[in-house]
């Protein structure tokens, strides 16, 4: 029954792709901004143990060396390219010097970001500004730069997607959020957009969701921790006192999820696990707001 089963799915699928591990990324050059810590540096070692030669961007360059100090002592490839995602020329700066270095890129996983939190009454232009600039703009001068390469008819067939990062905030609204809520709900409609119009040139897209992840921007803010971008001072972090958010009766897996466990969503998007799995958006979540 199993091996009639089995050879159905292999007939469907075709001869070889049973011999192949859709878990791997093998060759793969894949793009992750802000891969310094948290998710985005889970992703990136997760991705180079699959076999991927991950360029790993962020804003602090130390700890981005050392994440590829990391990788290359698990013995795979990496290499830092560190600045300000935010900054209007680094997107084509980063392209030009990924594809220097190794002649093409398969994925983007756009995951930098911050909150910067007020309440709407609060909130003046500049702090909007700045984060829907990081998780809207930054992708989209990106995505930009990278379209001559992937329209390229030589590149046609080479696997091609990007992964984009939203937020429960997004698909939910947050209190205190007006910006954040707004540009990661933002970042879904551009990923079914560029899913619609680069299908043809066989790119995926598609966008994850995450809930309570326990990373620097859900800890408590400290005073050690400023990020220091566009002339603003960004203290990443949600208070302790903001108890609805801390609260996980509503979560029923009971726990906030840890950054291993949001890259693993990471992978099976930008991996051939995903192959038909376009302009989607996954919710990670632990089953809250189900
Ligand atoms: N942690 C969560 O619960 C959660 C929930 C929903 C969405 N997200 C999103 O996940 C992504 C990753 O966040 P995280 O939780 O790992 O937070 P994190 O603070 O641990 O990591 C974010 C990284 O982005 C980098 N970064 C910020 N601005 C940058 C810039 N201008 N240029 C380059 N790098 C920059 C930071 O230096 C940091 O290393 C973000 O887009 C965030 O909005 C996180």
């Amino acid at each position: 029954m199993a091996n009639t089963r089995l050879n159905q799915i292999q007939s469907h699928l075709g001869p070889n792709d049973l011999e192949i591990d859709p878990t791997r990324v093998d060759g793969q050059v894949i793009v992750i901004t802000g891969a310094a810590q948290g998710i985005g540096r889970s992703a990136a070692i997760l991705l180079a143990q699959k076999g991927a030669k991950v360029a790993i961007n962020d804003l602090d360059g130390e700890k981005a060396a050392d994440v590829v100090r990391e990788i290359r002592g698990l013995g795979q490839i990496a290499e830092a390219f560190p600045g300000d995602a935010l900054d209007e020329n680094f997107p084509e700066q980063l392209v030009t010097r990924v594809l220097a270095k190794w002649g093409k890129i398969n994925c983007l996983i756009n995951n930098a970001g911050f909150c910067h939190d007020s309440a709407i009454h609060k909130m003046p232009d500049a702090k909007f500004d700045i984060v829907m600039k990081i998780h809207n703009y930054t992708p989209f001068r990106l995505l930009r730069a990278l379209s001559s390469h992937w329209m390229d008819p030589a590149f046609r067939d080479m696997p091609k997607n990007i992964v984009n990062v939203s937020s429960t905030s997004g698909l939910h609204g947050a209190m205190g959020q007006i910006n954040y809520a707004t540009a990661k709900a933002g970042i879904v409609g551009l990923t079914k957009t560029v899913a619609a119009e680069w299908g043809r040139y066989n790119v995926r897209a598609n966008a994850v969701a995450y809930g309570w992840i326990d990373t620097r921007i859900t800890r408590p803010p400290t005073e050690s921790e400023v990020l220091s971008i566009g002339g603003q001072q960004i203290k990443p972090g949600i208070p302790m006192n903001a108890k609805k958010w801390r609260d996980i009766s509503d979560i029923p897996l009971a726990r906030p999820g840890t950054a291993d466990e949001a890259a693993r969503v990471m992978l099976f998007l930008a991996s051939p696990l995903a192959a038909y799995v376009t302009g989607t958006c996954i919710e990670c979540t632990g089953g809250r707001f189900m």
